[in-house]
């Protein structure tokens, strides 16, 4: 027996489904970044009011930011029970997580970690978390929690995977089929003294959860991590989304203050470089989730 997908305004063949979504999204979307941010006063014990203005937000935007009262606590517990409260249940521990599956993205000096961007203080470009996972394995649900920040620097600018779709779709539908191709990317496999650490991956930018019908977006700018199919319309529409992260009006840039978090269903952010003050080196817990925010 197989089950009929669900209609979703992503399907490039449903123009009036999209039309009219497309249209509800863009009306009242948030332009400030203090349009995401709650305060709530226990990220540990979220209030049914704070639950509900952080998920309206979400349904609008993919994310929201909290601020709570736990500046510099270094506790995992906090955005674990955070994810909890959104039904982000299945944590994906990479294998440079700590063992709860929250990674602490700080700047390492020694070790594996070193060679790694996100363990420096040097700026990381576009992307979404874990475009390089299988197709079973994609990140759906993003959160990040500050513990501390950096003496300066360390912003993050994000952007909606949603809005991006809409400016792609809108300067021309063909973008999107061309970004939905099964092999427009293939991320190279990761090797290490001529062993595969992680087999190449090949899939799409966009693709559509046949049961729920949301849109999920694998991409990075890192050119020299992708090879990417070489046909014309491919090409001009990475060109174009490229156009889009760096003037698209609804970017949002925050700089995460001790006890703020991000929870989001894996949009598209970077980060700026950082300058630490040693003595309070910048933390940012980091967990990923193969679930999307429920209710969102
Ligand atoms: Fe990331």
């Amino acid at each position: 027996m197989s089950v009929n997908p669900v209609a979703s305004p992503f399907d490039p063949s449903k123009q009036a489904l999209y039309h009219t979504w497309s249209e509800k999204k863009l009306e009242h979307y948030p332009v400030a970044i203090e349009d995401l941010l709650v305060e709530i006063s226990n990220p540990k014990q979220i209030s049914p009011a704070e639950h509900e203005a952080m998920l309206a937000i979400c349904r609008k935007t993919n994310m929201v930011l909290y601020a709570g009262n736990t500046a510099n606590q270094a506790d995992k517990d906090i955005p674990l029970a955070v994810g909890k409260r959104f039904g982000l249940t299945q944590l994906n521990s990479n294998w440079l997580a700590d063992d709860e599956g929250v990674t602490s993205l700080t700047v390492v000096e020694e070790g594996t970690r070193q060679a790694y961007i996100p363990y420096s203080n040097r700026a990381i470009q576009w992307h979404t978390d874990g475009y390089y996972h299988s197709r079973e394995q994609q990140i759906h649900g993003l959160l990040l929690h500050c513990v501390q920040n950096a003496a300066t620097g360390g912003e993050n600018a994000l952007l909606d995977h949603e809005i991006a779709y809409i400016f792609l779709r809108n300067k021309n539908p063909a973008y999107i089929q061309a970004l939905m191709q099964n092999d427009v990317m293939t991320i190279p496999a990761r090797m290490n003294e001529g062993k595969v650490e992680r087999a190449a991956q090949t899939g799409p930018v966009f693709s559509i959860n046949p049961t729920t019908g949301h849109l999920h977006m694998r991409y990075s700018v890192r050119n020299q991590h992708i090879i990417w199919k070489q046909d014309p319309l491919t090409l001009e529409a990475l060109s174009y989304l490229s156009d889009i992260l760096e003037n698209c009006p609804h970017i949002f840039r925050a700089t995460l203050q001790p006890g703020m978090g991000l929870v989001s269903n894996n949009v598209l952010h970077d980060r700026a470089n950082f300058e630490d003050d040693k003595a309070k080196p910048r933390l940012l817990y980091r967990a990923r989730y193969f679930d999307r925010i429920v209710g969102s």
